[in-house]
């Protein structure tokens, strides 16, 4: 089956209000057809930032969240206020909050289950560390971090994403060759057969993350099980976002 690509910006802690808002207002100009194109600001920008691409095809997107609705919760943002803001798709399980922030897997289950039966799209991103890569254990993490959806919560392919952001390539400047993203993305397509079924795992989109440029792009994105990218620091600018993009509409 043929999947639509799916790249997105996650802009991490960076940016100001105003350089928030022009990245958006450039990318909503010059997203292609033919490919979907999300961008994740921070939390604080994304009123301004959903303003900005209002009415064009680029999706909104949030870089995590919180799973209870409302109440004592210090500091916390929920799927209804970021939805509120025309919030279309969420992060859950970034090796940043994973491995940086200390997130444990239990709260990211939680909030991967809450993103998704809030009818939003959930981007979950799973990947090994270069130690486990280097104990040959990529299969066994992944598998880990795909057993925090349930099958039986998860039904519609068209809401889950995920992301393989090998974490020794994140920001790093070290992309995984072509060939490793396909082993590990053909491998995370089979393992989700296995848990859901054959078209279920047909349908689901496999970004690849970690130093994707415009440079690289079009090569990972022509590997049979990758479906898009999730972008650091390339998604900062418009040109090489863009770029990114362009790569991976169809030909
Ligand atoms: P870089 O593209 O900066 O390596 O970051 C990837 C990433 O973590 C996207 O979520």
């Amino acid at each position: 089956m043929a999947r639509r690509k799916f790249v997105a910006g996650n802009w991490k802690m960076n940016t100001t209000k105003a350089q928030a808002v022009d990245l958006a207002k450039a990318v909503a100009a010059g997203a292609p057809a033919g490919v979907e194109a999300g961008i994740a600001p921070p939390f604080v920008y994304l009123d301004a930032v959903g303003q900005a691409v209002a009415g064009s095809s680029v999706l909104l997107g949030a870089q995590d969240v919180y799973f209870e609705n409302d109440g004592a919760f210090t500091g916390e943002i929920s799927i209804g206020m970021l939805k509120d803001l025309g919030v279309r798709f969420i992060l859950t399980g970034h090796s940043e909050r994973r491995h940086v922030i200390k997130e444990p897997a239990e709260l990211v289950a939680k909030k991967a289950s809450a993103v998704y039966s809030k009818g939003l799209i959930l981007v979950h991103c799973i990947g090994e560390k270069l130690e486990e890569r280097d104990a040959n254990k990529t299969f066994e993490v992944c598998q880990k971090q795909i057993d925090e959806l349930d099958p039986a919560l998860f039904t519609d392919p068209a809401r889950l994403v995920i992301a393989y952001e090998p974490v020794w390539a994140i920001g790093t400047g070290r992309t995984a060759s072509d060939a490793q993203a396909q082993e590990a993305h053909a491998f995370i397509r089979q393992y989700i057969a296995k848990r859901w079924n054959a078209s279920f795992a047909d349908a689901v989109r496999i970004q690849y993350g970690g130093s994707m440029k415009p440079d690289n792009a079009a090569g990972l994105m022509a590997q049979p099980d990758v479906d898009g990218g999730l972008i650091g620091g390339a998604a900062l600018k418009a040109d090489s976002f863009l770029g990114i993009v362009r790569a991976g509409a169809p030909s």
